[in-house]
């Protein structure tokens, strides 16, 4: 039997014989001493292997990393200026009695301890990768946080209701993943982007109160915080309002936050519209540590002779922001430089910047080049709004709005997150949660010349925007709102609609038409028609909330066995070639790709 974890080994534990299992870390023969570094899920313990016990010594020497061993033996203090204050177990080793070896390993591809693994290597060996304390750590913060909110939402009378993984397309803006059916040729399953359409229905059937935490599928652009597969703490909840629904799961992430975390969050979060983390982020999912914000001057640059600026000044789809950087007049060139290649990437065609040197000496005081073209009443303007004083360096954006909140939005971002931003105070290190309210129901996608839902088609327009549906649609405003935390978007919902003629007209706006609407969900529209019930809800993203506590980098780090870039797994190579009976079951034909039978 075992006595306790490996890494729980400690003073409580002095001179109690204590029986261990786990796995070789490190073994290191230190004349005549072996000493064995013992990991287990809980962490390592020292055991020390005397020559005096002849058997066990020998067992010892056979060792190697990964082997998998029991090792019973006595707990005691180690010598005066050994103790290993990084390890919980470091004020204390064990004297080892017995070891056996429950089954060697082969040599691991890597060293368990190498931080600098390629993740390719990591992915391929996911089952020792797991086995490394970064991994085991951020999935028991995993489970932590799981159990968190179900204790949460338990108290709460949320009952968690699962729903089906083989349905019909959800319209949450991703292409589906399709599964074909064998029992109905030429038909096809989609696995859920979302269980929207059911927490609503689960609405509709009187359960008032839903949560579950569920896969999503969403085959999409992967990107660090992306996976195709991600989990969902997806809820919903009849009769509550917006604000009473944002109280309730800012609450269920202050919960977690203190109990899985030891982090108090602020007692209320504050909230944005969506329109203001716009103008002065260029971003839906500001990153409020970062000082830094955008001051407006379309309006100081419309008759100035910079062509640069002027164009885009006098054009409603465009903008002109200035970026304050308290300071930044030291920053050197080759840093301005590496930032207006950064931009480019965003679609910047430039980044002017001007030097105040002087603020109060306009325009002497001012340094660049664009300053002989911009009228000093402009300047004057200008540093007044921004607040600039001397020292400080003023980037600028003009190009059109979307450009302009893309490029100057990330680099606000990268100045704040830079060794210099931090140097100067532009970083507030810590966590910044923030609700951002008040979305569009519609954005205008250019390419197909039509409007697309913000959120989902189900989500309810603000009160009195009911009329901009027909008249005016990009005007109406949605009861969406998204959770933001240190510039990651890590939940999203909405009030929907419940009655059948808003949704409608929504659809009306989308340009879905009566039969199409009928098709894809005419079961919510029959639904809404039993007297639905007012409701709204949240999802949060799971792997996105972990990363962030466990202040990883990737979400593929809070994910067991994730996918890579190229939605693969590496560990079991999926997706693969079938042989050609079950394409044929499935009364599939491959076209234009070299079908490999499987081996
Ligand atoms: P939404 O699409 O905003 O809303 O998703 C909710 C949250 O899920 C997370 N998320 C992802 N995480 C990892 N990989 C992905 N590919 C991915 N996509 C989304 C994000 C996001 O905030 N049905 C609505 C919710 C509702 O209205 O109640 C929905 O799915 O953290
Ligand atoms: P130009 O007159 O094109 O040489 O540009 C003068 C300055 O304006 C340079 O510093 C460019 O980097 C910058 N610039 C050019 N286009 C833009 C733009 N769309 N937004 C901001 N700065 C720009």
């Amino acid at each position: 039997m075992r006595t306790c974890y490996t890494g729980e080994v400690s003073r409580g534990h002095l001179d109690q014989t204590v029986s261990l299992f786990g796995w070789v870390h490190r073994r290191r023969d230190h004349g005549g001493v072996i000493f064995i570094d013992l990991r287990d899920r809980a962490g390592l313990a020292q055991i020390v292997v005397d020559p005096d016990n002849v058997q066990a010594f020998e067992i010892a020497e056979k060792l190697r990393n990964e082997f998998c061993i029991r090792v019973s033996g006595l707990v005691r203090l180690r010598p005066e200026g050994t103790v290993n204050p990084e390890l919980a177990s470091g004020e204390v080793e064990v004297l080892c009695r017995e070891i056996e070896i429950l089954n060697p390993s082969v040599t691991p591809p890597f060293q368990l301890d190498d931080d600098n693994l390629s993740e390719t290597t990591r992915l391929t060996h996911r089952v020792l990768d797991l086995r490394r304390p970064f991994m085991q750590r951020n999935l028991m913060l995993r489970y932590r946080v799981a159990m968190e909110v179900r204790k949460y939402l338990d108290q709460l009378g949320f009952i968690d209701i699962e729903t089906p993984m083989l349905t019909k397309s959800t319209p949450e803006g991703a292409r589906d993943y399709l599964v074909p059916s064998r029992v109905n040729a030429g038909q096809f399953y989609a696995l859920p982007q979302s269980p929207q359409l059911f927490k609503q229905m689960l609405m509709v059937s009187g359960f008032d109160r839903y949560y579950q935490i569920t896969k999503c599928f969403r085959d999409e652009d992967l990107r660090a915080d992306r996976q195709p597969e991600f989990t969902q703490i997806d809820c919903e909840t009849s009769f509550l309002s917006e604000v009473e629904i944002r109280e309730i799961f800012e609450g269920m992430i202050r919960h977690v936050f203190g109990v899985a975390q030891q982090v108090e969050l602020p007692a209320q979060f504050p909230t944005m519209t969506w329109d203001e983390a716009m103008r002065r982020y260029g971003s839906d999912k500001p990153d409020l540590r970062v000082k830094l914000e955008f001051t407006d001057i379309s309006d100081l640059m419309r008759d100035v002779e910079f062509k640069v600026f002027s164009a885009p000044a006098n054009d409603p789809a465009s903008r002109v922001v200035a970026l304050r950087v308290p300071g930044g007049a030291a920053m050197p060139r080759s840093e301005i430089d590496a930032y207006t290649k950064f931009v480019s990437i965003y679609g910047a065609k430039g980044l002017a910047y001007i030097k105040v040197n002087q603020a109060a000496a306009i325009p002497d005081g001012l340094q660049s080049p664009i300053v002989k073209n911009i009228h000093v009443d402009a300047l004057r303007q200008l540093i007044e709004r921004t607040g600039a004083v001397d020292g400080d360096l003023i980037f600028f954006g003009a190009d059109k709005t979307k450009v302009v909140n893309d490029a100057m939005g990330a680099l606000r971002v990268k100045i704040g997150h830079s060794d210099f931003g931090k140097q100067h105070g532009l970083f507030e290190k810590g966590w910044k949660p923030l609700w951002v309210i008040d979305f569009p129901m519609f954005e205008y996608d250019e390419e197909e010349g039509r409007y697309t839902a913000a959120h989902h088609p189900f989500t309810s327009p603000k009160d009195g925007h009911e009329d901009y549906l027909e008249s005016d649609p990009g005007r109406a405003l949605a009861k969406a709102y998204d959770m933001v935390l240190n510039g990651w978007e890590v939940g999203g919902g909405s009030v929907r609609i419940h009655r059948a003629d808003v949704q409608s007209k929504v659809f009306r706006a989308l340009n879905i038409d009566a039969e199409e609407a009928r098709n894809k969900f005419g079961f919510l529209l029959d639904a809404l028609q039993y007297g639905a019930p007012p409701h709204g809800g949240v999802a949060f993203g799971l792997d996105r909330l972990v990363t962030m506590m466990a202040g990883a980098d990737s979400i593929r780090d809070v994910i067991a066995f994730p996918k890579t870039q190229r939605a693969q797994c590496l560990l079991t190579q999926a997706p693969s070639f079938v042989d050609e009976k079950q394409l044929r079951e499935l009364h599939i034909r491959l076209r234009n790709v070299e079908a490999k039978p499987a081996a």
